[in-house]
C-alpha cells in the first residue's frame, strides 16, 4: 500500500508544507486570516472556486505556498460521502500531474472525525490501488505517499492507526479477491496465508486432503472431489492475550473458483466466480490488520479452501455425504457448495471454545437480490454478536444489515434420504443458506456474514472492494476487555440466542430441529 501520514498542522503551517502537491478542501464557510489565505477567500467571493463538491480551482504559483502545485477543491457538505469524493478527486488531480508527494488538507473541515478520516484513509488508498499481477503494465498512480493534513490537537492518532492498517488490511483482500482462479488456487491462497503469517509472526498451519480426511471433514471433500487441484484447510492464529482466554475465531468461504458442480452455474459472467474466495481473503486482511495493531485478544482465522468443478470424479445432486458433525447431507445442488465446506470449518471451530466464531462467505445470489452491494447480510445467533457486528460495520464504513433467523425458514431443508438437504426453495435464499449453517454453529455464539453482494463490483470498475476486512477489524478489537466485562455482568444477561428454540417454546420444535442430532441443537 502507498504510504499515508497525518500532519496536524494549522493553515499557514500546511501552506509552508514542501509537496509535489497541495489540495486544500475547502469548506464554504471558510473563513480567511493570514496572507496566504486572502487568495481563497478572494477565489470564493469571485465566484472562480463554487460551492460545489469536488469542484476545482488551480492556483498559478500562489504567494506563501511551498507546494509545487496548488489546488483548492470544494467540498459543499462536510457529510462523509462529500469528503471521500473531494480526496478521490484530489488523487486523480495528483495523477495526472504526476506528482509523486501529495498533501490533502482537511485542517480547514472543522468537523473532521475518527470516521470522516477513516473514509478519508480508505478513499486514498483505493485510489492508488492497482492490480498488476496478471497486467504488469497497468497504468498505476504516481502518488507514492499521502500526507493528510488536520489541525493541530485533532487527537486522531489512534483512528489513524486504525484506518491506515484497515486500509493495508483491505488491498490484501482486494489484490487475491481479484487474482484469477488459476493465479489463486487454493494452494496459493495457502501459501498466501503461510507467506502473511511469516511476515507478521502468527501460527499458521495449513492442512491438505489427507488430514482434512483424518478429520472427518466429508462435507468439504465432497465439494473439492472433482478438481484436479488439492484442497487446503488454513489454521491462521493470532495470539495478543494469555493462552487461556478463548479465542475469536472468523472462517472464511475460499472456493477459488465455483462453477457451480454437475449443477453448473450459465456461462454469463461465470469468470465472477474467481471473486468466490473473498470470504477467505477477508480473513487474510484481516489478520494483516490485527498483526499490525496487535489488540490483547487471541483470534483463530480458518480457510477451507477448494475449487468447485464439474468432472467423472466430481459430487452429484442427490449424494449424501457425511459432515464432521456428524450430520449426513443430502446435496441437492451441487452449486449450494459454500455451505457444504463452512459446515465443516464451524465444526472444527468447536476446539478452540471460542467466544465467538464468525464466518465470511459470498454464500448467495439471493443476498445480492436482498441488500444489492451496500450492505452485507448479517445473521447472529446472540442479540450481542449481532449489535457488535453491526456497530463494527457503521463504524468501519462498511455496513451491514441483521436478517433473520426464525425456525420456520428451515422447513425446507428437510431430506428423505439424510439428517438435512443443501438446499431449500427459492424463496429467501440467504436465510435458508444460514439456516444450514447454523445448525453446524450451535456450540458457540455464531455470527454469519453473506458477502455476495459487497465483496466485489461487477461492470466497467469489475474489482474486488477488500470488504468486510473494515467491518472485522472494528468487530475484533471493540471485543478487546469484553470477556472480562461479560463475566461482570449478571449470568443470564446477554448470551441467549434469538430465535433458538426458546425455553418456553410458543409452538412445536420444528421437524428439522426435533431431527437434528443432539450435538446439532442450538443451545437454549
Ligand atoms: N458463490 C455462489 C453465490 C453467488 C452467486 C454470489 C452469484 C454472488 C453472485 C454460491 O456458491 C451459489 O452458487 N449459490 C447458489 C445457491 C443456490 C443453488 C441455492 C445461488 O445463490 O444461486
Ligand atoms: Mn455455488
Ligand atoms: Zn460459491
Amino acid at each position: 500500500m502507498i504510504a499515508i501520514e497525518l500532519k496536524a498542522l494549522d493553515f499557514a503551517a500546511s501552506a509552508a508544507l514542501s509537496a509535489d502537491a497541495l489540495v486544500l478542501l475547502v469548506p464554504p464557510d471558510f473563513k480567511a486570516s493570514g496572507a496566504e489565505a486572502q487568495t481563497i477567500a478572494a477565489a470564493q467571493k469571485s465566484g472562480d472556486l463554487v460551492v460545489k463538491t469536488a469542484a476545482t480551482l488551480a492556483l498559478y504559483k500562489p504567494e506563501g505556498f511551498a507546494a509545487k502545485r496548488v489546488w483548492l477543491v470544494a467540498v459543499d457538505k462536510p457529510s462523509i460521502k462529500d469528503l471521500r469524493a473531494a480526496v478521490s478527486h484530489a488523487m486523480a488531480l495528483a495523477r495526472g500531474a504526476g506528482a509523486k508527494r501529495l498533501a490533502i488538507g482537511l485542517n480547514l473541515i472543522a468537523e473532521l472525525d475518527e470516521k470522516r478520516l477513516h473514509g478519508a484513509v480508505l478513499t486514498a488508498a483505493d485510489a492508488a490501488y492497482t492490480y498488476t499481477h496478471t497486467k504488469p503494465k497497468a497504468e498505476t498512480t504516481t502518488v507514492q505517499q499521502v500526507a493528510l493534513i488536520a489541525a493541530p490537537g485533532h487527537g486522531l492518532e489512534a483512528a489513524f492507526k486504525v484506518a491506515v492498517a484497515t486500509a493495508a488490511g483491505a488491498e490484501i483482500a482486494k489484490e487475491w479477491g481479484n487474482r484469477p482462479g488459476n493465479h489463486a488456487t487454493p494452494t496459493l491462497l495457502a501459501k498466501a496465508a503461510q507467506d502473511l503469517a511469516k511476515k507478521h509472526k502468527l501460527g499458521c498451519e495449513v492442512l491438505g486432503p489427507a488430514q482434512v480426511k483424518k478429520l472427518g471433514m466429508g462435507s468439504f471433500m465432497s465439494v473439492a472431489q472433482g478438481s484436479a487441484e488439492p484442497l487446503r484447510f488454513v489454521v491462521l492464529r493470532y495470539n495478543g492475550a494469555p493462552a487461556k482466554q478463548a479465542p475469536h475465531v472468523l472462517v472464511g468461504k475460499g472456493i477459488t473458483f465455483d462453477t457451480g458442480g454437475i449443477s453448473l452455474k450459465p456461462g454469463a459472467e461465470m469468470d465472477e466466480m474467481k471473486f468466490d474466495m473473498c470470504g477467505a481473503a477477508s480473513v487474510l486482511g484481516a489478520f494483516a490488520a490485527i498483526a499490525t495493531l496487535k489488540p490483547k485478544l487471541n483470534v483463530v482465522g480458518l480457510i477451507a479452501a477448494c475449487e468447485n468443478m464439474p468432472d467423472g470424479l466430481a459430487v452429484k445432486p442427490g449424494d449424501v455425504v457425511q459432515s464432521m458433525s456428524g450430520q449426513s447431507i443430502e446435496i441437492l445442488n451441487t452449486d449450494a457448495e459454500g455451505r457444504l465446506i463452512l459446515c465443516d470449518a464451524l465444526t472444527y471451530a468447536e476446539r478452540f471454545k471460542p467466544q465467538s466464531v464468525v464466518d465470511i462467505a459470498t454464500l448467495t445470489g439471493a443476498c445480492v437480490i436482498a441488500l444489492g452491494g451496500v450492505r452485507s447480510g448479517m445473521y447472529a445467533s446472540t442479540d450481542e454478536l449481532a449489535s457488535a457486528l453491526s456497530q463494527a460495520g457503521d463504524k468501519a464504513l462498511d455496513p451491514c444489515w441483521r436478517m433473520p433467523l426464525d425456525d420456520e425458514y428451515a422447513e425446507g431443508l428437510k431430506s428423505n434420504f439424510a439428517d438435512v438437504a443443501n438446499i431449500a426453495g427459492r424463496a429467501g435464499g440467504s436465510i435458508t443458506a444460514a439456516k444450514f449453517l447454523q445448525r453446524f454453529a450451535s456450540k458457540y455464539p455464531w455470527g454469519h456474514l453473506d458477502i455476495a453482494g459487497t465483496a466485489w463490483k461487477g461492470g466497467a470498475a469489475k474489482g474486488a472492494t477488500g470488504r468486510p476486512v473494515g467491518l472485522l477489524v472494528q468487530y475484533l478489537l471493540s471485543q478487546v476487555g469484553a470477556e472480562a466485562a461479560a463475566k461482570a455482568e449478571p449470568k443470564a444477561a446477554a448470551k441467549t440466542p434469538v430465535n433458538a428454540p426458546a425455553k418456553a417454546p410458543t409452538k412445536a420444535p420444528s421437524k428439522t430441529t426435533a431431527k437434528a442430532k443432539p450435538s446439532a441443537k442450538p443451545k437454549a
